[in-house]
């Protein structure tokens, strides 16, 4: 309904715009102006392509792209992504729009299809990252301070207290931590535990757009979906195209295991922190079992564990370190350890 109507509008402002340069009101400027228009809006444009695919990301339909108070609007509404980009303010946006086109380029500002912003991304929980075109997607995909925050090397505070009945349960870094675990950084520390990084740490130069933003299949992975899996005819599929540079043909993402072994990790930290009660038993959500009164170094594996999880790739981002920090976190909460380091 909106999108035909924007097509008219187009049309009626490009005719109109025409026709002023036709009757030489306003002279050449405005014929040049409907040539410009065109070098975008020309019926042979690949916009209604791009389109199609950001129409199937989760950017154009997911269902929490309209939260729309500070500090939710700066990363879920595309205007207040804007604003924070432009002027560092995050506001309340009275008539929230989805993670549209305007919020990652400015076309009718610039008149062409560079990113609003290549800048390095100074992280919220420390460090910085910074991949060219990649630094777009860190500003929104970056972990949050967890509230009650904690510092994140042990020793650093004894105890944590989770009280707050509502926010409790989604303690922690928060759903987008992919900026982090790419650049492995802003982990939970143990005392002598040392992480490192996996090749795709240095070498994948862009970041994410390598990869998600491939060349796509359909319009339904890769390009504007920045979807790395697809489904048709019931049949799961991974979008390898991005690897190829690299890798050669791929079948999948799970190169050497590593899916399956970060999988494994994770369910086994899981099982822990359920057992200790830190983590809701439910098995249809992964949240926290607050209020909760526990150690430092329990709650720093809980939030490794978070980190991990919400990464979503299963060990691809950075292999080396996520295997470290679930090894290590999973160590430490043994029980000998626990009764070592006194907790
Ligand atoms: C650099 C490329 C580019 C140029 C040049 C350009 N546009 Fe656009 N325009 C876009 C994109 C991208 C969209 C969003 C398309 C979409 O949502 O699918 C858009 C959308 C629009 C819309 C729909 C409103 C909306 O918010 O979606 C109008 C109207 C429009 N353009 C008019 C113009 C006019 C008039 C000119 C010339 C003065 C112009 N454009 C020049 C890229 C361009
Ligand atoms: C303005 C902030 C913002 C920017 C910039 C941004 N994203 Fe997102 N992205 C989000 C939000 C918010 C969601 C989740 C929306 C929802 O669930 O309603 C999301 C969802 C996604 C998803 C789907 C996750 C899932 O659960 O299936 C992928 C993949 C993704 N983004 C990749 C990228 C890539 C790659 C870039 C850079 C080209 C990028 N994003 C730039 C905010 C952003
Ligand atoms: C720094 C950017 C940022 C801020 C600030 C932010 N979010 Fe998000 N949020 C994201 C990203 C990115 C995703 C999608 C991550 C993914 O799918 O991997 C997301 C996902 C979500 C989800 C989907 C969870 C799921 O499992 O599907 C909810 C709900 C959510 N955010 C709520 C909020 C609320 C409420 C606030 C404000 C209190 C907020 N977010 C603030 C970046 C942010
Ligand atoms: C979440 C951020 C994001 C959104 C939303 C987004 N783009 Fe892009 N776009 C990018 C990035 C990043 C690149 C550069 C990709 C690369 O170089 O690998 C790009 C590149 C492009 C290019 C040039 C390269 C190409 O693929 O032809 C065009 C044209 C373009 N975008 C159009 C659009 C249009 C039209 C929309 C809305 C329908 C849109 N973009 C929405 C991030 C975004
Ligand atoms: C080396 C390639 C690669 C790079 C670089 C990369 N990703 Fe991913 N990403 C993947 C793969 C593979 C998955 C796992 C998909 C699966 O198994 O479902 C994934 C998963 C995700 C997910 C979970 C939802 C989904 O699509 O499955 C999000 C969100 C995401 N990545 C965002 C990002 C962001 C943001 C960056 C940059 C900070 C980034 N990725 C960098 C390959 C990559
Ligand atoms: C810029 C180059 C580059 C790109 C692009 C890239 N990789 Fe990698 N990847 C490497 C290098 C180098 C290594 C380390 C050497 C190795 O194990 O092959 C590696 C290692 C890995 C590992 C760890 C394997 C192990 O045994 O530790 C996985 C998993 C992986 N890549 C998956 C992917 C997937 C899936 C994609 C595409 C979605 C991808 N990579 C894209 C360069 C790349």
């Amino acid at each position: 309904m909106s999108k035909r109507f924007n097509v008219v509008f187009v049309i009626l402002l490009i005719a109109f715009l025409a026709f002023i340069g036709c009757s030489g009101k306003r002279g050449p400027a405005g014929v040049s102006a409907t040539a410009e228009c065109l070098t975008c809006h020309a019926d042979d444009s690949n916009i209604r392509a791009i389109d199609g695919q950001w129409s199937n990301s989760i950017h154009a339909s997911g269902s929490n792209i309209d939260r729309n108070t500070p500090p939710c609007s700066g990363c879920h509404t595309g205007q207040g992504f804007i604003g924070r980009i432009s002027n560092g303010s995050i506001d309340t946006i009275p008539q929230p729009d989805v993670i549209n086109c305007f919020a990652c380029h400015e076309p009718h500002t610039n008149k062409n299809f560079n990113l609003r912003t290549m800048a390095a991304v100074d992280l919220i929980q420390g460090g910085t990252f910074d991949r060219g075109t990649g630094n777009l997607c860190a500003n929104c995909h970056q972990a949050r301070t967890p509230s009650p925050d904690i510092p994140l090397t042990e020793g650093a505070a004894d105890s944590v207290f989770i009280t707050n009945p509502f926010s409790g349960p989604y303690w922690g870094p928060h759903d987008g931590t992919q900026a982090n675990v790419l650049s492995g950084q802003d982990a939970f520390v143990f005392t002598g535990a040392a992480y490192s990084n996996s090749p795709h740490t240095d070498e994948v130069t862009n970041g994410c757009p390598t990869c998600h933003m491939a060349t796509p299949f359909k319009n339904i992975a890769g390009g504007h979906s920045v979807a790395m899996t697809y489904s048709e005819f019931g049949e799961e599929s991974d979008l390898t195209t991005g690897c190829a540079d690299c890798h050669g043909d791929l079948t999948d993402f799970n190169v050497d295991g590593t899916q399956d072994s970060v999988a494994t990790l994770l369910r086994n930290l899981r099982t822990i922190l359920i057992a200790d009660s830190l983590l809701s038993p439910d098995t249809t959500s992964i949240t926290v079992k607050a209020p909760l009164r526990t150690s430092l170094v329990k709650a720093g594996a809980m939030y490794n564990f978070l980190l991990i999880y919400h990464d979503g790739s299963l060990g691809v981002h950075n292999t080396q370190f996520t295997m470290d920090i679930l090894n290590a976190s999973i160590a430490k909460l043994s029980p000998e350890n626990l009764i070592a380091s006194n907790r």
